[in-house]
C-alpha cells in the first residue's frame, strides 16, 4: 500500500506514469465517461483548511469513477483536538478506502500515513501540496508537449505550492528558479531535499531576489498568495515584503514570448498577480483548476486498484 505526502517519494517513472494514465482519464471523461475503475470505494475528506478546488475536484474524481466521497468538515472530527490522529486515522481505515487531508501542521498527515490502514493522500499541508503540483505538471505537459529542459520561475513565498513545485521539477526535468524577498526563501530542508532529487535529472536550481532576473528564458511563471491559511497574523508584514514580487504584464513581457502564466488559486488579484495577466493570453489558471480533477483521478487509480 502506497500512500500519496510527496512527490519526493515517487520515481519519475512512477510520475510520468500517473501524468500518461490522467491524460488517458480526462480524454475518456470528455469523450463521454470514465470506466468505474472506483466502484464501491469511499474517499473521506478530511478539512482542517478551506477549500474550493480540492474539496470539489477530489468529490467528482470519486464519483466519475463510480466512487464516493465524504466531506468532513474543520469543525466536524476535531483531527487532534476532540481525538488523537491516531485514532481517527485507525477508525475512518474501518470505514473507507481512501483518506484525503488538508492539515496545517505537514507532521498531522504524515501522523494520519502512520496509523491508517488505506492509503492517505495530502490534500496540502503546511509544508507542500503535491496535488497540486502535479495538476501543474499535467497543464505544462499539454501545453508543451514535454517537460524536460523547460524553464520554470516561481515568483513570490517559498511557501507549500512552491516546495511542491521544486520537487515536480526536480523529478521531471525543469530548471527550476525561484525569486522571494529576503526571510521568505524555501524551507532549507526542501531545498537541499530538491538538490538531491535533482542529481538525477541534472536540471539546476535557482534562487534570486531579482525577480526579473528570475523570468528571463522562463517558459512558465507561477506565483502564489503572499499570505498562505494559517499565515494571517503575518499578513500586514508579508503585504509589505512582496509588492516587488508581483507577476504582473511588465514582468510577464521578460520572460519567453510563448510563456505561460499559473497559478494555484485562490488568487488575490491585484497583490501577487494582475487582473489583466490572471485574465490575459497567457495564463492557464483555470486549465490548472480542471487539471486537479484530472491528475487527482489517476493518483486514486494508481493508489486504489
Ligand atoms: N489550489 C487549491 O488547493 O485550492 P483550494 O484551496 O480551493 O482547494
Ligand atoms: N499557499 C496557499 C495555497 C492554497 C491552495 C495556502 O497554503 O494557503
Amino acid at each position: 500500500m502506497r500512500h500519496f505526502l510527496s512527490l519526493a517519494d515517487y520515481t519519475q517513472d512512477e510520475l510520468l506514469d500517473m501524468l500518461k494514465l490522467a491524460i488517458d482519464l480526462k480524454q475518456a471523461w470528455q469523450q463521454g465517461g470514465n470506466e468505474p475503475l472506483l466502484r464501491g470505494k469511499t474517499l473521506a475528506m478530511v478539512f482542517q483548511k478551506p477549500s474550493l478546488r480540492t474539496r470539489v475536484s477530489f468529490d467528482m474524481a470519486m464519483r466519475h469513477l463510480g466512487g464516493d466521497a465524504l466531506y468532513l468538515s474543520p469543525n466536524e472530527i476535531g483531527l487532534g483536538k476532540r481525538e488523537a490522529i491516531s485514532d481517527i486515522s485507525r477508525v475512518l481505515s474501518r470505514y473507507v478506502e481512501a483518506v484525503m487531508a488538508r492539515v496545517f501542521a505537514h507532521e498531522h498527515v504524515l501522523e494520519l500515513a502512520r496509523y491508517s490502514a488505506v492509503p492517505v493522500i495530502n490534500g496540502l499541508s503546511d509544508f507542500n501540496h503535491p496535488c497540486q503540483a502535479m495538476a501543474d505538471m499535467l497543464t505544462i505537459l499539454e501545453r508543451f508537449g514535454d517537460l524536460k529542459g523547460l524553464n520554470l520561475t516561481y515568483v513570490g513565498d517559498g511557501n507549500n505550492v512552491a516546495v511542491s513545485l521544486l520537487f515536480a521539477c526536480a523529478r521531471l526535468g525543469l530548471n527550476f528558479t525561484i525569486a522571494s524577498p529576503e526571510g521568505y526563501d524555501l524551507p532549507a530542508n526542501a531545498l537541499a531535499m530538491g538538490e538531491e532529487m535533482a542529481q538525477e535529472t541534472g536540471i539546476t536550481i535557482r534562487q534570486v531576489r531579482d525577480p526579473h532576473e528570475a523570468v528571463r528564458g522562463a517558459q512558465v511563471i507561477y506565483t502564489d498568495t503572499w499570505v498562505s491559511m494559517g499565515q494571517e497574523e503575518e499578513a500586514e508584514m508579508r503585504k509589505k515584503a512582496f509588492p516587488p514580487y508581483q507577476v504582473n504584464e511588465q514582468l510577464v513581457s521578460e520572460a519567453e514570448p510563448e510563456v505561460i502564466v499559473m497559478h494555484c488559486l485562490p488568487a488575490h488579484r491585484g497583490h501577487e498577480i494582475t487582473d489583466q495577466v490572471a485574465d490575459g493570453p497567457h495564463s492557464v489558471i483555470f486549465d490548472q483548476a480542471e487539471n486537479r480533477m484530472h491528475a487527482q483521478k489517476a493518483i486514486l487509480v494508481r493508489l486504489l486498484t
